[in-house]
Formats: C-alpha cells, structure tokens, sequence
C-alpha cells in the first residue's frame, strides 16, 4: 500500500520473467524456480499467499549470512506492519507468559539464556541413549503393516514415529500420547487452513504440557534419577542459579514437540521417497547396510537433507534497521524468508548441486539452519532418520512406489516441504519379533 514503510512496489514490473511462486507445480519441484531466483533475482520481495510480503534470500552465501545476521530479529514485534499497528510497544526483553515466546520467536539474551538452559537437558548424551527405544518405535511401526504388503509410509510410519518419539523423550505417559496425536495432526492438516481447529488443538496441548510441568514439578526427586525424562531435566536445568519458569518450561516443551515432529515427518516422507526414485543411490545404500557399515546412512541422511529438506524456508526474521544482504537493501521492519531449499541446491556452493550423492564429503547444507538458531534436535532428527531408514530398506527389501510420482501431492505450506500422501507395496513380512 502506499506509504507503507517497506520494501519496492510488490507487483513484478509488466512482462516479469519470474516463475510463479506457491502454486501446485511449483510445490511439485520447486527446483527450477528456485534456480532462476539464484541466477536472476537472488534477493527478492515477494507476495506470499497469506498476501504478506517478504524478502526471499536464494543464494547459499547470502543465506549463510541472513541466518546469522543479528540485526535480524526473530520477534514478530519487529515487522513493520506489527509495530506500526502496536505503536512499537512492547518489542524489546518484553516476556508474555505464552507459548509462543519460545527459542525461535526471540532473540538475545532471552534466547541466550533459553538456548542454554535447553542445551543441559537436550543433551547428545541423552539422544545417544534413546537410539534402542527409536529402533523399537520403528519396529513396531512397520510390524502394524508388515503383513498388509501395502501401505501409506506417510500416515503409518514417518507421521506417527516423531510424535511418539518426542512424547516418550519429553515423559509424556503413553497413555496421553495419541491426545498428541490427534493435536499434532490437525496441525499438520491445517497448518495454513482453519484456524479453528488449529487454536483448539493448540489450547489443549497448551493445558495438557502446563498440567504435566506443574506436576512432575512437585513430583521432583532432589537427585536426577537414570533415565529422567526430558521434562524433569528441564525443570531441573539451571544456569547461573536461574531455572525455567513453569511458563518457559511448557513453551520450551511445547516448541521441543512443534518443531521436532512436521520436520522429522518430512524428512522420513522426502527421504524414502528420493530413495525410490533414484534406484541406484538405493541400491549403494543397501549395499553398504547389508555390510554392516553406517558411514553411507550417515552422509545419505544428510545429502537427503540437502537434496530435498523438510524445512524449504527457514523461519521468519525481520530487519531491526536497514541493511543488505547480496547487494540488496533492506528497510527496518522488513520480513526476511531465507531459503534453505535453493540455497542447499546453489552450484556456487555444492558440486552437481541438483544430484543425489549419498556419499557427497563437502556437505554443509543448511537443512538445519546456521548461527544461534541451528536446531536444538539435529542429533535426535538425524537417529529418527537413519533409524527409519535404514529399518525400511531392510526390513522390506522389495519396497516400492506404487502411485506414479507424478499424482503424489506436496503439502503446499510455506515453511515445511513435504509430501501429503507415500503409497508403497512390497512383498508382506512377518514381525520383527515373535
Ligand atoms: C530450529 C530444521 C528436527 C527442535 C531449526 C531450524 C531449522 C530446523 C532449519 C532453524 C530455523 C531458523 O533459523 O529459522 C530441522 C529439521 C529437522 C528438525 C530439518 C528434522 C529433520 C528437530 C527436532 C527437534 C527440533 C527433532 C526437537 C525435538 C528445534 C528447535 C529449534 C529448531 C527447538 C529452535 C532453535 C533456536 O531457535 O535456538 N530446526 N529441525 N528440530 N529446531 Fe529443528
């Protein structure tokens, strides 16, 4: 609109050669636009399909740098619009005691503080453990279809394995587990629909995790037990003498499970589909586990990563005062969308960039991001992952497609890639133990 604050005009001039973004093509193989953003427009301003509009960062370099720009702000309160409508109040250290004020909606110190405090609970340590109760996941996973012959990889297995996973990490009984279930998928399904199912459902989780905190609160031994869940470990957590509030700790819960579980879906979904069509890339993996090694699965899962990566968007940030980025100004108060799926696929950057090499060495793709937001669950997205993975291929050797890729829909969501349905077929097995 005129006179507002930001950015050039947001209808491409008359005759614009630029691909059309967010339609069902584009989330098919988003590849080829993103290719000509790199090479024609790397940084542009650009209409999203919430009508909103945002600076997309294409190229990897330029990525790299947003990702880790401090002027950069996390907090929603920064965007132009907001702060214009809320008269600038109440952007800086403001703590609101909700969910939402979690790891990825703010900046330092608060995120320096929250970031530490999560980081001596969610340790590797504690993922290395928890790789036996991930492999038992998956096994009873494929148990439920193993003798189906059939079945759709997305609702059966890569959906239903991080939400246990997370629960059972976090100590959320599993008797309430499928409650997570039933929230976590009406998130998924609607994640840029109604909003009402969504708010509900995000209400629930909401009541249920500050319920859980209050009780496993009063409920804490003086001396972590062997095997304390990760909510009793967070409770705990301190940091210079300060620990979580009840109101962090359910945030921090509650953003552990959001950004832990679409993710992981996707990565499981993207993988295995990228699996079964590039038979020989396969077939090398197959290969290589029959053989007993883990060195392939290890780069496999990071190439899948970078070759076609759940999160195709990182999450927003928004300029705190004018600055550039790959020659391009930027006002205060812009949105900034960097873009993990073109910058990951950048021949600046990467070797036969739009190849699948599960073997690729010179791999820092940034599937995970960059800088103070890099993922908190890299190490447990990676266990699910080659657990998942490696279980399938294994497990059901003759495991294949059975819809033409060209009728499977992707999720058209803006932040997450991901696909809504994996139908497959392979020979039925029996269980994984008797
Ligand atoms: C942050 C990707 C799995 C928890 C991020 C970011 C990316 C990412 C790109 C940075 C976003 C940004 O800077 O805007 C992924 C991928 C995953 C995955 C590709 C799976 C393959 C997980 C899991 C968990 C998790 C399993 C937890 C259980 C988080 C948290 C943050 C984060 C808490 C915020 C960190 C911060 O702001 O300091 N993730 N993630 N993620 N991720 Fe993940």
């Amino acid at each position: 609109p005129a006179g507002a604050p930001s950015g050039p005009p947001a209808e491409p001039p008359a005759g614009d050669p630029a691909p059309d973004l967010f339609t069902w093509e584009f989330a098919a193989d988003p590849y080829p636009a993103y290719a000509w953003l790199r090479e024609h427009a790397p940084v542009r301003w650009t209409k999203l399909p919430s009508g909103v509009d945002a600076w997309l960062v294409t190229r990897y370099a330029d990525a790299k740098q947003a990702l880790a720009d401090q002027r950069l702000s996390k907090n929603p309160a920064h965007h132009a619009e907001t702060a214009q409508a809320k008269g600038k109040t109440g952007i800086p250290g403001e703590r609101k005691a909700d969910l939402m004020t979690h790891l990825l909606n703010i900046d330092p110190p608060d995120h320096t503080r929250l970031r530490r405090l999560v980081s001596k609970a969610f340790t590797p340590r504690r993922v290395a453990e928890f790789a036996g109760r991930v492999q038992e996941l998956t096994d009873d996973l494929i148990d439920r279809f193993a003798e189906k012959g059939s079945a759709d990889l997305i609702h059966e297995f890569a959906f239903p394995l991080p939400i246990y996973a997370i629960c059972d990490l976090l100590g959320v009984p599993r008797e309430d587990q499928d409650d997570f279930r039933d929230w976590a998928g009406m998130m998924i399904r609607h994640g840029g629909g109604p909003r009402g199912g969504v708010a509900r459902s995000v209400k629930k989780m909401r009541g249920y995790l500050a319920d859980l905190i209050h009780r496993k609160r009063q409920a804490l031994p003086a001396e972590p037990a062997p095997g304390e869940d990760l909510i009793s470990a967070l409770i705990r957590a301190s940091d210079h003498g300060e620990h979580l509030t009840e109101n962090e700790a359910a945030a921090m819960a509650f953003i552990l499970l959001f950004a832990g579980f679409e993710t992981t879906v996707n990565l499981i979904g993207n993988g295995t589909y990228a699996l079964l069509t590039h038979p020989g890339e396969r077939r090398r993996l197959e290969l290589s586990l029959a053989a007993g090694e883990t060195g392939l699965l290890q780069t496999g899962v990071e190439e899948l990563l970078r070759y076609d990566g759940p999160v195709e968007l990182a999450t927003w940030r928004y300029a705190t005062e004018p600055l550039t980025i790959g020659g391009q100004d930027i006002a205060a108060g812009d949105p900034v969308l960097v873009v993990l799926a073109a910058a990951d696929r950048d021949p600046e950057r990467f070797a036969d960039p739009d190849l699948l090499d599960l073997g690729r060495r010179d791999n820092q793709h940034l599937g995970y991001g960059h800088g103070i937001h890099y993922c908190v669950g890299a190490p447990l997205a990676r266990l699910e992952g080659q657990t998942a993975l490696a279980t399938l291929l294994t497990r059901l050797p003759d495991l294949a497609l059975a819809a033409d890729p060209a009728e499977l829909r992707w999720r058209g969501g803006l932040i997450m890639r991901g696909l809504r349905t994996l139908p497959v077929e392979f020979t039925p097995v029996g269980p994984s133990r008797e």
